[in-house]
């Protein structure tokens, strides 16, 4: 029989539990699974970038056909990525960067855009004047340093913007340090968070501290789905996000790209966009739609597949009875 030839990708995550995470890897097992011939193997290193390591060199060792990275952080990967690339193993990095230029192809948003998009609204929303707290991400990644740079870029411009800043470097809420901040300053009316989960895990702790409707809360990543930044908005939790594609299925499809020997890219952005009350429905309903298109593909694959498996065993059969 005339078999595809398999192609074998392997997936390097870094960090477990998230939501953003759990949906890149859904988009990646989805997309693969329309994609017979692909065999998708991932890896979770859990917040280590040694293990992150340890599981690119595992995916050499092994000989995939692609290797899929997205990163911890920006530089402790680079001798193990040079490797993958120096022996002719594709390499796709999605999401946050490496500070190399030896991979093959990179996906991922506009970080800087992102912290803009941010910045804009709550000048629109204000009319240029507000006090801020900004939480930002881990600056030992490309996301949390560039997000705050676009955000910066835009509110610098407006004098009655004020800002106080605190660090979120385990990409989780200081907690303490950030009702210490409200407590200190007690007109605050906007909270700019990393993403989603930190901006919701403030709400939380400021709830109950003070009258939090007198805050808007603003977030980044807009995961579709219960939990999800996109609900968060239309709960009136959060006033808004930013929409951050996580690129899982774009990755599969770009690896299947490479695979066939077409030329790719070297970089291929992701679009942006702010996520407010006026287009959360919008949104949720498009994201829904898309993945019921996929789960019927994939329901289609299953079903040729059986048949595939099925006229297999009724041509040993029919060879059995000849060969009598
Ligand atoms: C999840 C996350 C997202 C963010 C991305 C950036 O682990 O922190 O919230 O958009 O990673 O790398």
């Amino acid at each position: 029989s005339k078999e595809k030839h398999k192609i074998s990708i392997g997936f390097s995550q870094s960090i477990d539990h998230d939501i953003w995470r759990k949906s890149m890897d859904h988009a990646m097992e989805v997309e693969a699974a329309i994609h017979p011939e692909i065999n998708l193997t991932i890896y979770n290193a859990n917040r280590k970038a040694s293990k992150q390591i340890r599981d690119i060199q595992r995916f050499i060792d092994n000989k995939v056909d692609i290797i899929i990275v997205s990163p911890f952080e920006s530089d402790s990967i680079i001798p193990v990525i040079e490797r993958a690339n120096g022996i002719g193993i594709p390499v796709i990095i999605v999401d946050r960067k490496v500070n190399t230029s030896n991979y093959t192809a990179y996906i991922g948003a506009d970080n800087v855009e992102v912290g803009r998009i941010a910045g804009r609204h709550i000048v629109s929303l204000s009319k240029g004047k507000a006090n801020v707290i900004q939480i930002k991400g881990a600056s030992y990644a490309s996301p949390g340093l560039e997000r705050s740079m676009g955000f910066s870029e835009i509110i610098s411009q407006y004098p009655n913007i004020k800002v106080i800043s605190i660090d979120a470097q385990k990409d989780e809420l200081p907690e303490d340090a950030f009702i210490k901040t409200l407590e200190k300053s007690p007109n605050i009316n906007y909270v700019y968070a990393y993403n989603d989960v930190i901006a919701y895990q403030a709400w939380k702790a400021a709830k109950g501290k003070i009258a939090t409707n007198q805050i808007k809360f603003i977030g980044v990543d807009g995961i579709n789905g219960p939990n999800g930044g996109i609900q968060l908005v239309k709960d009136r939790v959060l006033e808004a996000t930013v929409l951050y594609p996580t690129g899982g299925s774009e990755a599969i499809k770009l690896a299947l790209k490479i695979a066939n020997n077409e030329i790719v890219p070297k970089s291929t952005k992701l679009n942006t966009t702010l996520i407010d009350s006026l287009n959360a429905d919008i949104m949720s309903n498009q994201f829904d739609r898309i993945s019921i298109q996929q789960s019927n593909i994939e329901e289609q694959q299953n079903i040729i597949k059986k048949q595939v498996k099925e006229y297999a065993t009724q041509n040993i059969l029919l060879k059995l009875l000849f060969s009598l």
